[in-house]
C-alpha cells in the first residue's frame, strides 16, 4: 500500500504496547517509515527515551512514550488519558511474559500475571481503541502471537495457551470488524532474534525451531499482511514447520514433537 494511503487508513498515530525493544521496536521503525506517529509503551523509561529520540530524528515522525506496566490495571487509564487528544489508527499489542518451566512449579500469582499481560491487556486496549476506530470507520489491530499458540506446548504450557487466545481473538475480530473497515491480524511469530528470546539461552532445539528471524523481517511481513488475512506465520521456514505441524501430522504427534523441541531447548535448565 502506498505511504499516503497507508497513513490515511492506519494513521495518524499507532500505539505499540511493548514498543521499546525486540519485535515491538521493529514495528515502531516499520510504522515510522510509513509516516505514522507513535505512542510507545514499556516499563523501562531510558530505553523508551533513547528509541523515541532516534526514531524522531531518523524518520521525522512524532513519538510519545509512556513508561508503565501492562500487568497493572491502572496502566490502562493512563494510556487512555495520554491518547485522548490523538487518533490511534493502529494498535499493536506486542508485550508478553514468557514463563518457562513446568506449570505446577509456578505460583498462581505468576500465572495470573501472564493472563493479565498476555490476554487481559489486549482485550482492554482493543475494547477502547477498537470502539474509537469503529466510530471513524477505519484502523488496524495487530496482536503478536506465537507458533506455540497453535498447539499445547510443554514447558511453556501457559504461555502457549495465552498465545492461542490472541490468535483466536484476532481471527474472530478480523471477521467482525472488517464491516467497519478495521483490519485485524494475528502475527504468529517463530523464534526471533530479540533481547528477550536470546536471554532465555535456548540449547539447540533441532529442526523444528529454525534459526531466529530478524525482528524487522517479522514486522515488515506483518504490515504487508495487514488487511489481507486474519493470521499468518512470518518466514518461509516457520511456514513449512507450521504446515507440517498443523496439516501433515496428528495433534497428538504435533504436541509430542514440539514437546521434544522445547525439552531440548530448556529441559536441562529447569
Ligand atoms: N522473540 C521470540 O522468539 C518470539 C517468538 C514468538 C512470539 N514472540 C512474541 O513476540 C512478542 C515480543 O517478544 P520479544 O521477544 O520482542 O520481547 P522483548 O524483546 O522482551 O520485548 C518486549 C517488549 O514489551 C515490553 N514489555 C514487556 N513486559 C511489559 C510489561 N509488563 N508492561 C509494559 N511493557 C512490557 C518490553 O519493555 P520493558 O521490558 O521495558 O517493559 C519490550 O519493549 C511477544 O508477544 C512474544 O510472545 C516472540
Amino acid at each position: 500500500m502506498k505511504k499516503e494511503k497507508f497513513k490515511q487508513k492506519y494513521g495518524p498515530w499507532a500505539l505499540i504496547a511493548g514498543g521499546s525493544q525486540g519485535i515491538g521496536e521493529a514495528f515502531a521503525r516499520v510504522l515510522a517509515m510509513k509516516g505514522i506517529n507513535l505512542v510507545l509503551v514499556a516499563r523501562r523509561k531510558p530505553l523508551l527515551e533513547e528509541l523515541s529520540v532516534e526514531i524522531e530524528k531518523t524518520y521525522g515522525v512524532e513519538v510519545r512514550i509512556i513508561s508503565a506496566d501492562l500487568a497493572e490495571s491502572s496502566t490502562f487509564n493512563i494510556l487512555k488519558e495520554h491518547t485522548i487528544d490523538i487518533e490511534i489508527g493502529t494498535l499493536v499489542y506486542n508485550a508478553a511474559i514468557v514463563p518457562i518451566g513446568l506449570f505446577l512449579d509456578f505460583n498462581m500469582e505468576e500465572h495470573l500475571k501472564a493472563i493479565n499481560i498476555n490476554c487481559r491487556g489486549p482485550a482492554i486496549l482493543i475494547d477502547h481503541f477498537g470502539k474509537l476506530m469503529k466510530k471513524r470507520e477505519k484502523g488496524g489491530i495487530i496482536l503478536i502471537s506465537s507458533m506455540t499458540g497453535f498447539q499445547g506446548t510443554p514447558l511453556t504450557a501457559h504461555y502457549a495457551a495465552t498465545k492461542a487466545y490472541n490468535i483466536v481473538l484476532a481471527e474472530g475480530l478480523w471477521y467482525e470488524l472488517r464491516a467497519h473497515n478495521i483490519d485485524v491480524l494475528a502475527c504468529a511469530a517463530g523464534a526471533t532474534n530479540t533481547p528477550n528470546y536470546m536471554a532465555t539461552e535456548p540449547d539447540d532445539p533441532g529442526f523444528l525451531v529454525p534459526k531466529p528471524m530478524d525482528p524487522m523481517k517479522v514486522a515488515q511481513e506483518a504490515i504487508a499482511k495487514l488487511g489481507k488475512r486474519p493470521s499468518f506465520v512470518p518466514g518461509i521456514t516457520n511456514k513449512l514447520v507450521t504446515f507440517l505441524i498443523r496439516r501433515l501430522i496428528s495433534r497428538k504427534q504435533a504436541i509430542k514433537l514440539i514437546g521434544s523441541s522445547t525439552d531440548n531447548m530448556y529441559g536441562k535448565k529447569i
